[in-house]
């Protein structure tokens, strides 16, 4: 050790002892996680407050200590939930933040706290309560976000729009009908969230660096105190895994991609264009340069920032790819893109509630639509099955000069007359031309989760029980 007093200013008080200078400046920009990882301080203190009470209970460390620790970890609580706590990037991060604090509030004791423990086990623990909380709540506002679409399917049960492949007029369905598709994916990245839940609610705490711990530690105890279903089994993996992280991740990547599905058609049926729905003024914003403009912003954030949660699910799984076992610096950079993409998806998913439990339907826009592009062409093709015994594909290829009639005269199906239908096939009776009715076609398709009205409602009914 060198004898110049000088030098020896500014090491780490946590690991600087054997080491002769301060790190630069650099080094500490690189290494700190603070200004991030801060958002982590309720879950280390009640990590930490576990653990004491484990050491205390266990013999490891004095109760009167044990006392002074959780003492002293209570007022910091309160401090960092007031904003008087002072965060330094010196101390690198929030585990390390905490502890000095700790040692200027109760004196020695406060080094007892990191007995049995390391900030590979400490971190791990923190980051899977942090991602379990939210889990737990994207899965609630997931919840009211199919609420919101359960309502307006059930209000529009029988609202007749035209339905879609390849974004061309394929078959008349119902608004309500198109609204439970998303109920459907909702419900299955709801599901998705628990397993990982499930899979997730393993302890890491008393793994310590990786090796577990020559101290009679209680792992069962921690664990129970921080509600996990047990510890993790093998130490080495408790502080290397980061699947949690990833499966939330993909989760919410998977939820995003149908938010921005959504989000696409809100944008579509709010053009003026379709002119189908109108987003509310609270979810719209104006042009400053042209005055008509209502803009469906939030749809197209909600759409974009499906790239940044997906990009958040590619970011980490590079970061972990190639890290020999165990803990690595490198998985540092596994807490600022989960942040950011369960920010990201909370705010998708109170926007898109906000906007479906807002927006006002133009049923009859719908309607008129839902009969052009000779949508109730297969309706007529049944017809002819049904009533002539027809082979479907001879059906279909009579109706496709039917429709090519149409549009020589340059009109909808149902307004062919009967006549020119029969120059077509001649056994059509008139009985056809109802079936071109788009709320006729609608209501005939009543097998089980399609789309006439009747179905329609007991899908809800079906929705409200599985979901809400
Ligand atoms: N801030 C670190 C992280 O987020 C805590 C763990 C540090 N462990 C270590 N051995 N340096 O990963």
């Amino acid at each position: 050790m060198s004898g110049n007093p000088k030098a020896k200013q500014g090491v780490n008080t946590v690991w600087g002892g054997r080491f002769e200078s301060a790190p630069d400046d650099l080094m500490t920009a690189i290494n700190a996680s603070i200004d991030f990882d801060c958002r982590l301080y309720a879950q280390d203190i009640a990590a930490s407050k576990t653990h004491a009470e484990m050491l205390v209970a266990q013999g490891i460390i004095p109760a009167e200590d044990g006392a002074k620790i959780q003492d002293g970890l209570d007022r910091i609580e309160n401090e960092i939930a007031d904003g008087r706590f002072v965060f330094k990037s010196e101390l690198e991060d929030i585990h390390m933040n905490i502890e000095a604090r700790l040692g200027e509030l109760i004196g020695a004791a406060a080094g007892r706290l990191h007995t049995a423990r390391s900030r590979n086990d400490q971190v791990a623990t923190d980051f899977r309560l942090w991602v379990r909380d939210a889990l737990t709540r994207s899965e609630s506002e997931m919840r009211e976000l199919q609420a919101a679409l359960i309502d307006r399917a059930e209000e529009h049960a029988a609202t007749v729009m035209p339905g879609f492949t390849h974004l061309q007029s394929a078959q008349p369905v119902t608004f309500g009908h198109h609204l439970l598709a998303y109920v459907e994916m909702l419900g299955r990245d709801r599901g998705r969230l628990g397993d990982c839940l499930t899979r997730l609610n393993e302890c890491p705490l008393g793994a310590a660096a990786l090796a577990g711990t020559s101290f009679p530690i209680d792992r069962q105890a921690s664990a129970a105190a921080l509600g996990f279903d047990r510890p993790a089994a093998n130490s080495i993996d408790a502080v290397s895994d980061r699947d949690f992280a990833l499966e939330a991740l993909s989760t919410a990547a998977i939820a995003a991609t149908h938010l921005s599905r959504l989000a696409e058609e809100l944008v579509i049926w709010s053009s003026a264009q379709f002119a189908f729905i109108r987003l509310s003024d609270g979810f719209s914003t104006g042009s400053s340069i042209m005055p008509q403009k209502r803009n469906p912003d939030a749809a197209e954030l909600v759409r974009a920032k499906t790239g940044r949660i997906t990009g958040a699910l590619v970011a980490l799984l590079m970061v972990m790819k190639g890290l020999a076992l165990s803990y690595a610096k490198d998985m540092q950079e596994d807490k600022e893109p989960l942040f950011d993409a369960f920010d990201s998806l909370s705010l998708c998913l109170r926007a898109s509630a906000g906007m479906i439990r807002d927006l006002q339907v133009d049923a009859k826009a719908m309607a008129d639509a839902a009969g052009e592009g000779h949508a109730t062409a297969t309706e007529l093709a049944d017809w002819l099955v049904r009533e002539l015994g027809m082979p479907f594909r001879e059906a279909h290829h009579v109706v496709g000069r039917v429709v090519r009639r149409a549009d020589e005269l340059s009109c909808r199906l149902e307004e062919l007359s009967l006549d020119e239908l029969q120059a077509v096939e001649p056994r059509i009776a008139a009985s056809a031309r109802d079936v071109l009715d788009p709320l006729r076609a609608v209501e005939s398709r009543a097998s089980y989760g399609g789309t006439a009205p009747s179905q329609v409602r007991a899908q809800v009914a079906r929705a409200r029980e599985r979901f809400l």
